[in-house]
């Protein structure tokens, strides 16, 4: 069994961060996120992955390597534009070969791996296996309806009217059958070819299409508001552990992991917290659900329900709430006078200012 990773695409919903960096490399508690896709992978006993990258290729590839520190064998497939999902399928035809495989959409996270459900898959063999969840609004996702057998009956991308409310969620399992699948679509109306229409297809063929709905925890981290609950809950887990630091005048509350060289002082540090290898952070309040990467440097200043990546600043701001900070960024107050705000920002960025 092989395993198809999706780490192309645009990332248009998470910009301006995706301008520069790969949205599979945002990090969550201090790791990126593709990188316990790979972990989940490698713990379900397969080796062979193949990981589809677009115009992030370079970044990827410098993160992830040839795969030995995740015990796998990596090879990297490059789609020139982001064309779908079933698109990657096509592409990999060479990679993939006559293999059953997993395919892992590089931008997602799923508590609990996917060990259970790959022998599952091993066990029963049908043409493809889904896993879907509930969700509160199904018309963003892919939306499966089940027969009373509780198999697939039919499925639909981002339908206007769901006629269930179990959504897709970004794991998939196949036999050498969604080949002919893939190659037998056309694109939909967002010119893509969609994986739901793949699987409509083998159901029409009268192929089998199983579904497991998964109870645990499940987000597709594609914008922000989900990036920062998926590292709430991740934080949730989390081994504190002191490798850095920390002065009499600090008070550290709760599960907080502080790394190497890192330095904190005369702060108040309430967990789930964690401060990246070199970071320093001084006379400041590091509130719940926090992340701090490596090299930044908070003085003076409060955050709380945020990440914030590596190299970055905040010198004397006040109060940061439920934020994505990229890298390198610098954050520092006005001049008293005039009291204006001054903002350089990148393209798409977003500013709530409180004033
Ligand atoms: P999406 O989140 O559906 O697409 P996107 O990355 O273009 O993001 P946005 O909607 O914010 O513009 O993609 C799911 C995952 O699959 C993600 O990790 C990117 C990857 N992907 C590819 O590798 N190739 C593709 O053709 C597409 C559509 C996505």
């Amino acid at each position: 069994m092989k395993a198809l990773v999706l780490s192309g695409g645009a990332g248009t919903r998470l910009r301006p961060i995706t301008h520069t960096s790969a949205k599979q490399l945002v990090p969550v508690a201090n790791k990126p996120v593709l990188f316990y896709g790979l972990e989940s992978i490698a713990a379900a006993g397969i080796r062979q992955v193949g990981i589809i990258v677009g115009d992030t290729a370079e970044e990827i590839r410098a993160a992830v390597g040839d795969g030995s520190r995740f015990g796998l064998d990596v090879t990297y497939i490059p789609q020139h534009a982001p064309l779908g999902l079933a698109h990657a399928v096509l592409i990999a035809r060479e990679f993939l070969g006559d293999d059953d495989f997993v395919m892992y959409l590089g931008d997602n996270f799923i508590v609990g791996g996917i060990t259970e459900l790959v022998e599952e898959f091993r066990a029963t063999r049908p043409a493809a296996q889904i896993l879907l969840t509930k969700v509160p609004d199904p018309r963003a996702f892919g939306v499966a309806e089940l027969d009373v057998d509780g198999r697939v009956a039919r499925l639909e991308e981002k339908p206007a009217a769901p006629r269930s409310d179990l959504a897709l969620v970004g794991v998939y399992l196949f036999t050498s059958a969604v080949h002919e699948a893939v190659r037998s679509i056309e694109p939909s109306a967002r010119g893509e070819l969609e994986i739901t229409d793949a699987l409509q297809w083998l159901i029409d063929e009268r192929r089998t299409v199983t579904s497991t709905v998964i109870s645990g925890y499940w987000k597709d981290t594609g914008n922000v508001a989900d990036m920062l609950e998926v590292n709430r809950s991740v934080l949730e887990l989390l081994t504190p552990r002191n490798d850095g630091s920390v002065d009499d005048a600090t008070e550290i509350i709760g599960r907080v992991r502080i790394g190497g060289g890192a330095t904190v002082r005369g702060s108040r540090i309430v967990g789930p917290v964690i401060i990246g290898a070199g970071t320093v952070v001084e006379n400041s309040y590091i509130g719940p659900s926090t992340s701090i990467a490596e090299n930044c440097r908070v003085t003076d200043s409060e955050i709380e329900y945020s990440i914030v990546l590596s190299g970055s600043s905040l010198l004397g701001v006040g109060r940061v709430e439920a934020s994505l900070i990229g890298r390198n960024v610098e954050i520092t107050p006005a001049p008293p006078i005039p009291a204006a705000h001054r903002l350089v920002l990148g393209d798409h960025s977003k500013v709530q200012i409180s004033a």
